[in-house]
């Protein structure tokens, strides 16, 4: 707990330097990889280690961690096809212990043995929601900031898009009640007021599009065992529905039973699987949300697979 509070508040330390050098650091972009000193510190890359990144986006978070330990190997997993192209690009430097896979983080453990990991890896990081390569390409119709197609799948090639998904009153109605709930718009009228609606209205039509809490769900059933034993699993949310997702997750991992309260005796057979490394989740520095408003809804958590579990 001490720990986590003091991870909180510290800036982003540990990480190693984003340079031109290095190929670390954004790529064309304002914004970098969202607590980058923390997803390190607490992942704690070692050399030789097994790393995952299952949503590697521009490889931002993928590069730093390489950086950190020399010899360290890592599978970075995305959805996105296009994301992948400039993550390959992006880890050029460190290209001979890096291997790319197009998937589904949900599939996660049928991904490792393809890459010869079947027995699991030290540290897998989720970034959870889309990067700055998605919401800031007006023709994939992730922002209302500028015109385009409605579009929003973060897989062009898989299921239907979101002008498919929201054709109909009810569609949308569904969609958007999923991720709001059923209350009054947060934001009264004028800009401001617009702009929220519009953005929380546009990620429910998102999350819809895309399944994203379907797909977390999935992977929350036995992500766990996704790793080796005592290898992190590191999840950055940016929404309360994700966030509650992973929290109660980890706390199921991490507990000793599972049965219902008031039974006499343990009838479950369940055993711990994780020790829960942050019982708060840790925040970014504020000196972090100055510089990349979109780190500021960002919650990190962590957990650690038991010896033996
Ligand atoms: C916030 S971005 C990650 C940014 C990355 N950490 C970086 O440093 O550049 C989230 C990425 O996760 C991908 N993604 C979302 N859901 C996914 C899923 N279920 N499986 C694999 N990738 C997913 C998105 O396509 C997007 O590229």
């Amino acid at each position: 707990m001490k720990a986590a509070t003091a991870a909180s508040q510290r800036t982003t330390t540990g990480a190693p330097p984003m340079t031109r050098e290095t190929g670390i650091g954004p790529v064309g972009a304002a914004h970098g990889p969202v607590m980058v000193g923390e997803v390190v510190e607490w992942l704690r890359p070692r050399p030789g280690a097994r790393l995952v990144d299952a949503t590697v986006g521009l490889g931002g978070h993928a590069a730093a961690l390489v950086a950190g330990a020399p010899g360290a190997r890592l599978l970075g997993v995305d959805r996105d096809p296009r994301a992948l192209a400039r993550a390959r690009e992006r880890l050029l430097p460190a290209a001979d212990r890096v291997v790319l896979r197009h998937g589904d983080f949900a599939r996660l453990r049928a991904i490792l043995p393809e890459v010869g990991w079947g027995e699991g890896a030290d540290a897998v990081l989720l970034d959870l929601g889309v990067s700055s390569l998605q919401l800031d390409d007006p023709m994939r119709g992730f922002s209302f900031r500028a015109a385009g197609p409605l579009d929003m799948r973060m897989d062009p090639g898989e299921g239907r898009d979101a002008a498919e998904i929201v054709n109909t009153t009810e569609e949308l109605a569904r969609a958007v009640a999923g991720v709001l709930g059923h209350g009054k718009p947060r934001r009264g009228p004028g800009p401001a007021g617009y702009r929220t609606n519009a953005t929380r209205t546009f990620q429910a039509i998102r999350i819809a599009v895309n399944e994203e809490l379907d797909r977390l769900e999935r992977f929350l059933v036995d992500g766990w065992a996704a790793l080796r034993p005592g290898g992190r699993l590191a999840v950055l949310a940016y929404h309360s529905l994700e966030d509650r997702r992973v929290k109660d997750a980890f706390r199921r991992w991490g507990a000793s039973c599972l049965c219902p309260p008031g039974m006499v005796a343990c009838a479950c057979g369940w055993k711990a699987k994780v020790r829960i490394l942050t019982r708060r989740p840790l925040r970014p520095a504020p000196s972090e949300i100055a510089r990349n408003p979109r780190a500021r809804s960002a919650r990190l958590r962590v957990v650690e697979r038991l010896r033996g579990a």
